[in-house]
């Protein structure tokens, strides 16, 4: 089926310029950029976000690293969109992402690891309405 999925370029990767690179394997595996904005997000925002994870060890590093400097938040298209997503960029961990992957071939470390992506279709829709308006969605 045709889905959406919600997909973030992280600090480490906007500021080593690779926004332009990092879309096109997301289009080149098929995926629409259906609505994109470049997001200093505040400490606030970051721990709304990722509030889920706010009983976790690393959550004060995480939050300070993502609102450390610019994001790139993209709603993408396309069939099968939020396992793709997670294919394209692979494991978490850039150690043990797979040849080709976004985090394999850019990202640096577990928390530095260049991009985010929804793991499910409640999380997508989630994180989509929390970033963008319906009117800011042009598919
Ligand atoms: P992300 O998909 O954005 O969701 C939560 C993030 O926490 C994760 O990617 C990692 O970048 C980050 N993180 C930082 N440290 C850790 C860790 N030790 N284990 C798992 N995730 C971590």
């Amino acid at each position: 089926a045709i889905e959406r999925t919600f997909s973030m370029i992280k600090p480490d990767a906007t500021k080593r310029n690779l926004t332009g690179a990092i879309t096109k394997k997301l289009e080149d595996a098929g995926l629409r950029v259906v609505a994109s904005k470049r997001v200093w997000m505040s400490r606030r925002q970051a721990e709304g976000f990722y509030a889920v994870h706010k009983e976790r060890p690393f959550f004060d590093e995480l939050c300070e690293f993502m609102s450390s400097a610019p994001t790139v938040v993209q709603v993408l298209e396309g069939e099968n969109a939020i396992l793709k997503n997670r294919e394209i960029m692979g494991a978490t961990n850039p150690a043990e992402a797979a040849e080709g992957t976004i985090r394999k071939e850019f990202a640096t470390s577990i928390g530095e690891n260049s991009v985010h992506g929804s793991d499910a279709p409640e999380t997508a829709a989630e994180e989509i309405r929390y970033w963008f308006s319906d009117t800011e969605i042009v598919g």
